[in-house]
Order: C-alpha cells, then sequence, then structure tokens
C-alpha cells in the first residue's frame, strides 16, 4: 500500500504496559520516520525491552496505540505483525542447534520459494554475513555465541523486513564480533530496512542511528534526531 511519505513508519502513542500489578511502561509516545534508525537507550529496567516486545506485539499494552505502515497494529498477534514485515529478532536464539548453518537457513528461506531462488537468497546472506558463509557446513549448535546471534539475525531476514528490532544482540560478544553484528546491520540498513536497536554500546548504537529515544524508569524522557540530543553521558546515568 503506498502511505504519504512523510507519515512515519512505526508511530507509538501513549503506550502504558503492566506484568500483572506492576506497571513498567508510562504512556510512552516515539515515532520513527520511513527509512529511519532508531536507538532505544537507557538504564537497566527502564523498560527497553518491554517497549521493543509491545511494539512487536509479544505483551499487549493497556492503554495507547501502536500505528505502524499506516495500520493500526496495537491488538493484532505477533504473528500477524511479523507478516506485514515488522520483525524482532527472536530472544534466546532461534535457530535449530542440530542442523547445519546452510540447513537453518535454507528452512528459513526455502518456504515459497524454488530450489533456485533459495540459493540466489542464501549466496546475498552470505555476503551480508561472511563469518556465517566460513561456517555454512558446521552444526548451528557448535557456533559460538556471537556467531549463533548472527544466524538467528540472517533468519529473520527472509524477506528483508521494513523494521528489524534488535535487542541487546551485542551482549556479552568479543569486540571483534561485535564489529561483525554492527557491520551485517549497515547492511541490512543498507537494503532499505530500518532498524529500531536496544544496545549497550551507546556510541556505536549512536553512530548507526539517525534517531534515539532515551528511557527512565518506564518513561521516554527524551526523543529526537541523534545530532540534536546532546552530551549523552550526562544524560544516560541512571
Ligand atoms: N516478565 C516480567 N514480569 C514482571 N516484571 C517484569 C517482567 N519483565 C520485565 N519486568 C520489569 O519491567 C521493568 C522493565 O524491564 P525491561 O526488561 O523492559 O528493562 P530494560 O530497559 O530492557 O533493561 P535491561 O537494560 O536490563 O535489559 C523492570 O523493572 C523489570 O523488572
Ligand atoms: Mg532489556
Amino acid at each position: 500500500m503506498n502511505q504519504p511519505i512523510s507519515e512515519p513508519l512505526l508511530e507509538v502513542v501513549e503506550i502504558d504496559v503492566s506484568y500483572g500489578p506492576f506497571k513498567a511502561i508510562f504512556g510512552a509516545s516515539f515515532s520513527l520516520p520511513r527509512g529511519a534508525s532508531l536507538a532505544l537507550l537507557g538504564p537497566n529496567g527502564a523498560g527497553k525491552s518491554t517497549l521493543a516486545r509491545t511494539v512487536s506485539g509479544l505483551i499487549k499494552p493497556t492503554r495507547g496505540k501502536i500505528i505502524f505502515d499506516g495500520q493500526d497494529i496495537t491488538k493484532l498477534s505477533p504473528w500477524e505483525i511479523t507478516r506485514r514485515s515488522l520483525i524482532q529478532v527472536p530472544e534466546g536464539r532461534g535457530i535449530f542447534a542440530t542442523l547445519g548453518v546452510r540447513e537453518n537457513l535454507e528452512l528459513a528461506f526455502g518456504c515459497g520459494n524454488s530450489a533456485s531462488q533459495t540459493k540466489g537468497l542464501i549466496e546475498k546472506v552470505f555476503e551480508t554475513f561472511p563469518r556465517l558463509h566460513e561456517r555454512s557446513g558446521q552444526l548451528a549448535g557448535t557456533l559460538s555465541g556471537g556467531e549463533q546471534r548472527m544466524l538467528a539475525l540472517a533468519r529473520a531476514l527472509v524477506s528483508p523486513p521494513k523494521l528489524l528490532i534488535v535487542d541487546e544482540l551485542s551482549l556479552g560478544l568479543a569486540p571483534v564480533v561485535v564489529d561483525d553484528v554492527f557491520a551485517s546491520l549497515e547492511e541490512i540498513k543498507k537494503q532499505g530496512t530500518s532498524v529500531l536497536l536496544i544496545e549497550q554500546h551507546v556510541n556505536r548504537a549512536l553512530e548507526f542511528s539517525d534517531r534515539a529515544v532515551v528511557m527512565s524508569k518506564g518513561e521516554v524522557v527524551l526523543e529526537g534526531p541523534v545530532s540534536e540530543l546532546g552530551d549523552m553521558d550526562t544524560i544516560l546515568i541512571p
């Protein structure tokens, strides 16, 4: 569907989220323009993962709405939201440990495609993730933690999503693997996918993103273009 260019890709409006009696998000609002990427920042427990999981439909808000690509997705199931091309890289690893790297990709990319189309798509994945190419014959369960996350990320790209949500993809990874993860994300962005990034490496997240949203204690306390946000070190002190 053709939407006006000026309309945001994602609009979160006055969202409240609770876990039983515990309220985790208080009236959070932010928007993500088309073609932009956004860093969701804030101290531990600020509500970043909760907000991300609410956007991808895994948790339902008790108030407010979420508009994606011109449609109200607030009440849709995670499956219906995924079908609209809003994908969150699964927590845990979301891969088949006893199958090879290539087989994992074949299962993800084979659905609805001919064998030769699938092969072409997987070659493209290997260009984006050279490390997975090197390891294409290895059992997924024997990959390192970082490599397994890359495979989960690659599987999430079955058809390039309009919006990809990544929550702490680089957590605990060696610096060289973090470099690989960011190189892959840059490649994905170049292909036209917007990324909503939650990331401990704040400076890297800001380098990667056009906009940032800062959360504290369940509230959005700051939102705007990265170039206008000022000194993050003072903003992010819990
Ligand atoms: N399943 C749950 N049940 C109850 N409370 C939860 C649940 N998940 C998260 N919370 C609480 O909600 C608040 C926000 O948690 P959330 O995981 O969204 O924070 P976060 O910003 O992602 O933190 P971190 O940087 O540590 O990942 C925290 O106080 C947390 O304890
Ligand atoms: Mg989190």
